[in-house]
């Protein structure tokens, strides 16, 4: 199969899709972005990569930070995250509240947002610099020490965190987040406002294609179980209420962000990470989705 071929075509053939969704404007900082952007990476399992487009450059990954804040955390306690979050799909915005007071603050799964607020304020009840370490994993991953956080959008989305705040809160009452409020904020703001590029978030999910292993590392980041479990949990969860649509379309598992990026894991295969920022209904990539539809319909990667 010629991948770079078939990234190129894509890259032309969803000019159509562009100005049919919508840029992330409830985080100020991010409402700047140019719609027009497009790029795509694929890293294989056997050591391949391609690219094409805007490829190499860094953009907001948000809520995909979400998956490697919940390898660290099941790296360090194992099936203990689950008695803080479930692993069962919402079926809501991925940031409603509506079902956690309904459910005494135990969110529905690791990836909306009261989930993500669960699984950080476990990580921060290690000791050390929860945000260092979140940094370090991803430059890590990544193979590349600019990997930083961009504290414009950081501190943006701090001071319009109104509905993780009250979350936040909702769950401190029912004694589900220990952290102190605004320090677990705060941190949640820097590990979504990490700024990556397709190439570098293809890398890092590479060991979820490759069973727990990072064949560039040539070194086990997580074990084997974990990486089947989350790409499970991704595969129910990872694009929120639209999962079952995105299952139906790509057919892989999956997680978005509202910086318009979305990371894909084809097991056993390859990495597949596909930036275009404008949004649909949902907070997921219009065109990324589209672009996705179109690999696995051509590659015939769908995992069904
Ligand atoms: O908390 C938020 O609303 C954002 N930092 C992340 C949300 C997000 O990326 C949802 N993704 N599609």
């Amino acid at each position: 199969m010629d991948y770079q071929a078939v990234l190129d075509y894509i890259r032309e053939a969803v000019e159509p899709k562009f100005g049919k969704g919508k840029v992330a404007d409830y985080i100020p900082a991010l409402a700047g972005v140019d719609a027009r952007k497009f790029g795509m990476a694929v890293h294989t399992v056997d050591g391949k990569s391609y690219k094409t487009g805007d490829a190499d450059e860094p953009f907001s990954i948000q809520s995909i930070s979400k998956l490697f804040v919940l390898q660290l955390v099941m790296s360090h306690f194992g099936d203990m995250v689950w008695t803080r979050v479930g692993k069962e799909p919402s079926g809501d915005r991925f940031n409603s509240m509506i079902k956690l007071e309904m459910e005494h603050g135990v969110p529905r799964n690791p990836f909306i947002n009261p989930g993500a607020l669960a699984t950080l304020d476990l990580l921060m009840s290690l000791k050390g610099d929860t945000k260092a370490r979140i940094r370090n994993y991803l430059s890590f991953l990544a193979m590349n020490d600019t990997v930083d956080a961009d504290m414009v959008v950081a501190n943006s989305e701090l001071e319009h965190a109104s509905l993780n705040r009250a979350m936040a809160h909702l769950m401190r009452g029912y004694g589900n987040v220990h952290m102190d409020v605004e320090e677990l904020l705060a941190t949640y703001c820097y590990q979504c406002a990490m700024a990556m590029s397709c190439a570098d978030l293809a890398l890092a999910g590479l060991p979820l294609a490759a069973g727990g292993y990072s064949p560039v590392h040539e070194t086990s980041v997580i074990s084997k179980s974990q990486a089947k479990r989350i790409n499970a949990v991704m595969l129910t969860c990872g694009m929120y209420d639209s999962v079952g649509s995105f299952a139906y379309r790509v057919g892989l598992p999956a997680k978005s962000g509202v910086g318009g990026g979305i990371l894909a894991v084809v097991p056993g295969k390859m990495s597949v990470c596909v930036w275009a920022p404008e949004l649909d209904a949902f907070g997921n990539s219009y065109v990324g989705t589209a672009a996705l539809e179109m690999f696995t319909s051509l590659t015939h990667t769908s995992i069904f």
